[in-house]
C-alpha cells in the first residue's frame, strides 16, 4: 500500500468551456453545490478585481486589455485544484490559457446549437463582442470557428439541449464518476 492518499486539494479542476450562453456559469454553480467544491467564474473574478464590468474593461482597455487580464486570471485560478471553473467563451482560444486549464483539470465543452445560444444572449448588455458584431451571421461565423477549438481541446462534450442546468451537472458527474475521474 504505497499509494499516497488523495486529499480533496489534489483533485483535478472541472473546467467548463463553450460559447457565450452555453450555460457555463449556471451549470458550474450546480456542479459546485452538488460536489461541495468552490466555484470560480473567471469573468466575475475579473470584474470584482477591476471593479468594472466586462463591457467597461473592453471600452477602456480594448479587447487586448481584457485578454491580458483574462490570461492572468486563468494562470492564477489554475494554480489551485479541486475547483469548478467556468471561463469566458474566448479564453481557450489562447493556447497558453488552454494549456494551463488542461494541466489543471478536465475540460468539459457544453455544446449548444447556435440558435438556442443566440436567443439566450441576443438581449445581453454585458457581452461586448455581441454588441460589436454586425449581425447574427457574424455571431454564427464566430460560433462555428470556435466550435472546432472547443471540440478539439475538450476531454468531454456534453450536449445541453432540452436539459436543465441541474440535469447537465448530474450528467457530467455521472460520466466523470464512471470514468473514475472524480
Ligand atoms: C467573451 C465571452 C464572455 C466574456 C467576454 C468575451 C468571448 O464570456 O469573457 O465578453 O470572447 O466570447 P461568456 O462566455 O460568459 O459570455
Amino acid at each position: 500500500m504505497n499509494q499516497r492518499p488523495t486529499t480533496n486539494d489534489q483533485r483535478p479542476n472541472i473546467v467548463l468551456i463553450g460559447f457565450m450562453g452555453s450555460g457555463k456559469t449556471v451549470v458550474g454553480k450546480n456542479l459546485s453545490s452538488i460536489l461541495s467544491r468552490p466555484f470560480i467564474d473567471t469573468d466575475s473574478l475579473i470584474e470584482q478585481r477591476q471593479a468594472k464590468t466586462i463591457t467597461e474593461i473592453f471600452d477602456q482597455d480594448s479587447e487586448a486589455g481584457f485578454r491580458k487580464l483574462e490570461a492572468l486570471m486563468v494562470a492564477e485560478v489554475t494554480g489551485k485544484k479541486n475547483q469548478v471553473i467556468s471561463v469566458g467563451a474566448g479564453a481557450v482560444l489562447d493556447p497558453k490559457n488552454a494549456d494551463n486549464l488542461k494541466k489543471s483539470g478536465i475540460l468539459i465543452y457544453l455544446k449548444t446549437d447556435f440558435s438556442t445560444t443566440y436567443d439566450r444572449i441576443k438581449a445581453s448588455k454585458n457581452r461586448p463582442l455581441l454588441a460589436a458584431s454586425g449581425s447574427r451571421d457574424d455571431m454564427q461565423a464566430l460560433f462555428e470557428s470556435r466550435r472546432i477549438t472547443y471540440e478539439s481541446i475538450s476531454d468531454y462534450i456534453v450536449g445541453t439541449m432540452n436539459k436543465s442546468p441541474k440535469e447537465v451537472a448530474e450528467e457530467i458527474i455521472e460520466e466523470l464518476r464512471s470514468d473514475g475521474k472524480i
